[in-house]
């Protein structure tokens, strides 16, 4: 029996290298030895306020991309959160049983209440456990992300646990698997800050479907330091994001790389760094415009994969409300 994995991404914002290093590559990379659901988190998108039109685009444009980076319908099933409503009623039971304690720990929604004041709502608050709901439903033994969404995993764990407790064995507990390296990919030009969909300050982010030209010059004015080695030293975090996104994607080794550019500069590096992107890029991009020329092929895979998990979700619903005594 291979091992279940469960993962998502939101379809907000447009999707980059960070999400791509971070997840959807390794997503791809062990499809093959692993039974694989990978879902559109719609409904975690609307936990900050969206543009309904554009949130219907860019639901389709995330799948395309999840397609055209590798997945494919014989190994994963992709499918959209919303169109199973297990995961909605399964956030409410599990509400009832999460300590208001837990949920007031976790160190995301307390990053983007700050950042949506004016608009923080019951939903953003309510986000993890939501998470919990996606990933619990499907029986997964894991759950590969990048280091942001480590302690939402956690969280998953812990409420998996504390229903189990209660009622007896119901839910399986997951693993949460983050990769050695590219769990975090920072941000070009202040390589402080997560590279993040919903902070793009101007040349912050490489975007999948950027255009040559566009991911040149982004790394071409990229921050580093007065330094000069270009070694993997994370005390100077500008180079060292960089070395990783060159290690990732030219797929060598660290001793080779630092012994390739030793007494080299930087404008050198970036500049091929910036080919190397560029090509790595370029067989994902030419894929996502084959896939969405036809508009409704892409409704066609969500839709077969939707179908073969949704025995799975209702199945454990359907024990969830037994045990706790609905119905
Ligand atoms: P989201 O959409 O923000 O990101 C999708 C995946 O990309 C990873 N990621 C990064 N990895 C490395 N460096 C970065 N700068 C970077 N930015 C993002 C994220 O860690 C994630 O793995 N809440 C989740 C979506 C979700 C989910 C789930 C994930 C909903 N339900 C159940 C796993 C299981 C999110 O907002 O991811």
């Amino acid at each position: 029996m291979k091992k279940r994995v469960f993962s998502g991404i939101q379809p907000t914002g447009d999707i980059h290298i960070g999400n791509y290093l971070g997840a959807i590559r390794n997503w791809v990379l062990s499809q093959v030895e692993l039974d694989n659901i990978f879902c559109i988190v719609d409904l975690h998108a609307i936990t900050v306020s969206q543009d309904p039109g554009v949130l219907k685009v860019k639901i389709r444009e995330v799948a395309g991309l999840l397609f055209a980076a590798g997945i494919n319908t014989a190994e994963s099933a992709v499918f959209i959160q919303s169109h199973i409503p297990a995961h909605s009623e399964l956030t409410w039971i599990l509400n009832c049983f999460t300590p208001m304690g837990w949920m007031r720990r976790m160190t995301q929604f307390k990053e983007k209440s700050q950042r949506h004041k004016e608009e923080v709502s019951v939903g953003l608050f309510d986000y993890p456990v939501l998470m919990a709901a996606d990933i619990l439903l499907y029986d997964t033994d894991v759950v590969p992300v990048g280091e942001d969404q480590k302690q939402h995993v956690e969280l998953a764990r812990d409420i998996a646990q504390r229903f189990n407790f209660i009622f007896g064995e119901t839910l399986k507990v997951p693993e949460v698997t983050i990769p050695e390296v590219g769990a975090r990919i920072m941000g070009l030009d202040d390589p402080t800050q997560k590279m993040s969909k919903s902070e793009d300050g101007p040349g912050r982010v490489i975007y999948l479907l950027d255009s040559p030209d566009d991911i040149r010059s982004k790394i071409k004015r990229a921050t580093t330091d007065s330094r000069r080695e270009i070694r993997f030293d994370e005390s100077r975090p500008g180079i060292c994001n960089l070395l990783v996104i060159y290690e990732l994607f030219t797929g060598l080794g660290r001793t080779e790389i630092e012994a390739r550019w030793e007494g080299k500069g930087y404008g050198d590096f970036k500049r091929e760094l910036a080919e190397v992107v560029v090509e790595g890029l370029s067989p994902l991009q030419s894929r996502y415009r084959e896939l969405t020329a036809d508009s409704t092929y892409i409704d066609s895979l969500l839709a077969e994969g939707m179908r073969r998990i949704l025995p799975i979700a209702e199945k454990t619903l359907a024990a969830v409300k037994d045990k706790v005594g609905l119905g």
